[in-house]
């Protein structure tokens, strides 16, 4: 089994991550030292996806609790982490587990046991990746047919880049493409940042065949019956498993169900919130006026609206559990669109 890239190292007790703002024109590390360069890089979507602003987040409150360790200041460090953004339940998730390790300790010993539990959290988070990738891949197996290239369609990333390695969504399809099975995938722009180009980036570096296309494309596509199967990552999972992932989502569910289409959600544990009964309680976040009116380029900054228009930027939808065919976890699949949900599998687990 070949190893995955990951968009965050440590070296020396130092965390490294790679500056997703920069690709995929250029490939930028930046150092992060304090609480507060981890918020920024979270909030400003140096990094990015459910999974990883998780780990961010965890070294991020280590680093706090490097500096001050009493329970003041781990209060005040987690919440200022947790208010950078609030759709992905794994970042939440990720600092009270953190807490929840340190809090029985003497405070001496704090910052050093936050920092090995941010290191296990990535550990673990890899391991429940390949092991959502080798279920995506066996559902990848029943489109095959003889000679024919399997088609697959993802929205925003969810790859390597996207979690501390494997990627979720993608994660099936790098096993696919190493099992040697003839892959495709189109990948959607991902309007308003564009994160489908990481998509593409990611893809071009692992070999795996790709198309870019508009966001407004992926209905006809599937119309044409050019997709098999669309499959995307998630951001926080109801407990009826309706799904928050990247705006746009829902979209790609209601034409995926009207051309007959499976669509598939793969995300870890780590993104489940049996806390929200359904899509409706989970918080979507508004981002700023400016990720619409100004186009990011290689060449620098487009703008193409004045600032006096209304602008409304939903980072996130929901995609209600009826349109999801399976919710694949690393502790296998949940048929959502039959009536399971994640309650019912987590206790069979
Ligand atoms: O706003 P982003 O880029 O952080 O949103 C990321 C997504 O919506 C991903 O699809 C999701 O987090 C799954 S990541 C494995």
């Amino acid at each position: 089994m070949h190893d995955t890239p990951s968009p965050l190292r440590v070296e020396h007790d130092v965390l490294h991550i790679l500056d997703q703002t920069a690709l995929p024109f250029e490939r930028r590390e930046v150092k992060i030292e304090t609480a507060r360069q981890a918020a920024h890089a979270i909030a400003s979507m140096q990094v990015r996806g459910a999974p990883l602003i998780g780990a961010v987040g965890a070294f991020g409150l280590a680093l706090a609790l490097r500096e001050a360790a009493n329970d003041d200041a781990l209060a005040a460090a987690r919440d200022m982490l947790a208010a950078t953004r609030p759709t992905a339940v794994n970042l939440s998730w990720a600092l009270a587990r953190v807490a929840r390790r340190v809090l029985p300790l003497p405070e001496a010993a704090r910052g050093e046991a936050a920092w090995r539990e941010a290191m296990a959290l990535c550990d673990e988070d890899r391991a429940a990746n390949l092991a959502i990738g080798r279920h995506t891949l066996a559902l990848i197996r029943t489109l095959a047919q003889a000679g024919r290239r399997v088609d697959l369609m993802t929205h925003c990333n969810a790859g390597w880049l996207a979690t501390t390695g494997w990627g979720t969504a993608l994660a099936g399809i790098y096993l696919a493409h190493q099992a040697g099975m003839d892959v495709h995938v189109w990948v959607s722009e991902t309007r308003p940042r564009n994160q489908g180009l990481l998509t593409a980036w990611e893809l071009a570096e692992a070999g795996i065949a790709h198309t870019l296309i508009a966001d407004n494309a992926a209905g006809l596509l599937m119309q044409q019956g050019r997709v098999d199967a669309v499959v995307i990552g998630a951001d926080r999972i109801a407990a009826n498993g309706d799904t928050a992932n990247k705006v746009g989502s829902y979209l790609k569910a209601l034409a995926a169900r009207e051309s007959q289409i499976p669509f598939w959600v793969a995300a870890p544990w780590s993104t489940i919130d049996l806390a929200c009964a359904n899509g409706g309680s989970i918080p979507i976040e508004l981002r700023a006026d400016e990720e619409l009116c100004i186009l990011r380029g290689m060449d620098g900054m487009v703008r193409q609206l004045q600032p006096e228009h209304d602008v409304h930027n939903p980072a996130f939808d929901i995609t209600p559990a009826h349109l999801i065919d399976a919710l694949i976890t690393e502790t296998g699949v949940v048929r959502c669109r039959a009536g399971e949900t994640p309650v019912t599998d987590r206790s069979g687990a």
